[in-house]
């Protein structure tokens, strides 16, 4: 295959960290990356080039180009973390084939990204791009998360942002695998579609009656895990509200305020513990018979349709600036990029 030297894509404007000012989760992409024509990235050894069919926009994407994500920003590079599409160039058995990818050293939000050859996932044919474009980031992290939910031996667990992706994703597990999912969501509207994807429950914070509700579920099924994606008093308080040996798994920081602990002892008295979840840590630490049986039962899950990914709108590059206010707008669902 020829291959083009330059490219589209949606590139960084800034590099390192944010100082100071606003650290919330970033609306629209204005400001933080620009539509660019670029030199096509030089395949280096252990890397693959793949031309891009889909990217997904993620919460982690986001928090990353407004510089408030775990690694710094470099100026002038395409932005986006994973992607679907063709491996076109590198030393590597699986070219010409779909694969799901990670970007390494060039992001996913332009026609081609670069990628580590070893890394890639080659794709099961009866699995749609839309959901190959986010195999990654949120599926690998339920299917992560939940083995630690399960290992724990409780029947029932916890999660905020509940009617996340992510958060829709762990209620199948849990259903499937007869594990009560409990979502913590913030609106009301959102318990009925919850209730018929499998959670056992739903506490709503915005709702009056939040913590008798979220009293009386914890008696009742005595979820030890908490996995949590806001970081707020909410979550403390739902933490110090569960039984012994609980643990508080905090895995995002939707929420801009962090909490206050309040309730120290517990750590002495009660055997409760704050862990955190990074998903490139499990990743590095899990193993290839772990990762490949993960990756295996995700596909599978989405070629049966017991996952799925809702999408708010696909965009093309040079309509991403321009309409992605509109788009993470949206509630419950993704904003994809086809380049
Ligand atoms: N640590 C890791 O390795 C890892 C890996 C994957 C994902 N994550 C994290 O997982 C989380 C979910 O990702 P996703 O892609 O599934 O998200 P998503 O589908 O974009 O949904 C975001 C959800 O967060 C809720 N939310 C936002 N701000 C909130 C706040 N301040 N308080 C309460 N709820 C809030 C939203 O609720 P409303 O509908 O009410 O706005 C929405 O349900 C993100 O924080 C992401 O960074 C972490």
């Amino acid at each position: 295959m020829t291959l083009p030297s330059k490219m589209s894509a949606l590139i960084q404007c800034h590099d390192g960290y944010a100082s100071g000012g606003d650290r919330d989760m970033p609306k629209d992409l204005t400001g933080l990356v620009e539509l660019a024509e670029v030199p096509l990235p030089e395949v280096g050894p252990g890397q693959a080039l793949v031309k891009v069919a889909r990217a997904a926009v993620n919460p982690s994407d986001l928090m990353f180009v407004a510089g408030l994500y775990g690694q710094p920003r470099v100026k002038g590079a395409p932005a986006g973390f994973e992607g679907v599409g063709e491996v076109v160039a590198g030393d590597t058995p699986l070219l010409g084939q779909r694969v799901s990818f990670f970007g390494s050293g060039s992001g996913t939000w332009a026609e081609y990204a670069l990628t580590d050859a070893k890394q890639m996932i080659p794709l099961r044919p009866d699995l749609k791009d839309e959901d190959a474009a986010g195999l990654i980031v949120n599926p690998m992290t339920a299917m992560a998360m939940f083995g630690i939910a399960r290992k724990d031996g409780a029947e029932s667990f916890l999660f905020t942002a509940g009617g996340s992706q992510l958060g829709k994703f762990m209620i199948g597990l849990g259903k499937d695998h007869g594990l009560a999912p409990i979502p913590v969501v913030r609106r009301a509207e959102q318990v009925e579609d919850l209730r018929a994807l499998g959670a056992a429950e739903v506490l709503v914070t915005s709702q009056d009656d939040f913590k008798e509700k979220a009293a009386e579920v914890i008696k009742a099924r005595g979820p030890r895990v908490l996995l949590d994606a806001v970081a707020d008093q909410i979550s403390a308080d739902l933490f110090f509200a569960m039984p012994k040996g609980a643990r508080w798994i905090t895995y995002g920081r939707l929420a801009t305020k962090p909490p206050v602990l309040r309730e120290m002892g517990q750590f002495i008295f009660m055997d409760k513990r704050i862990e955190g979840f990074w998903l490139s840590q499990w990743m590095r630490e899990a193993g290839v018979e772990k990762l490949g049986k993960a990756v295996t039962d995700v596909q599978a899950r989405f070629a049966t349709g017991a996952w799925s990914t809702d999408i708010s709108a696909t965009l093309p590059l040079n309509e991403a600036l321009e309409t992605s206010a509109q788009a993470l707008a949206v509630k419950d669902a993704k904003l994809l990029i086809a380049p």
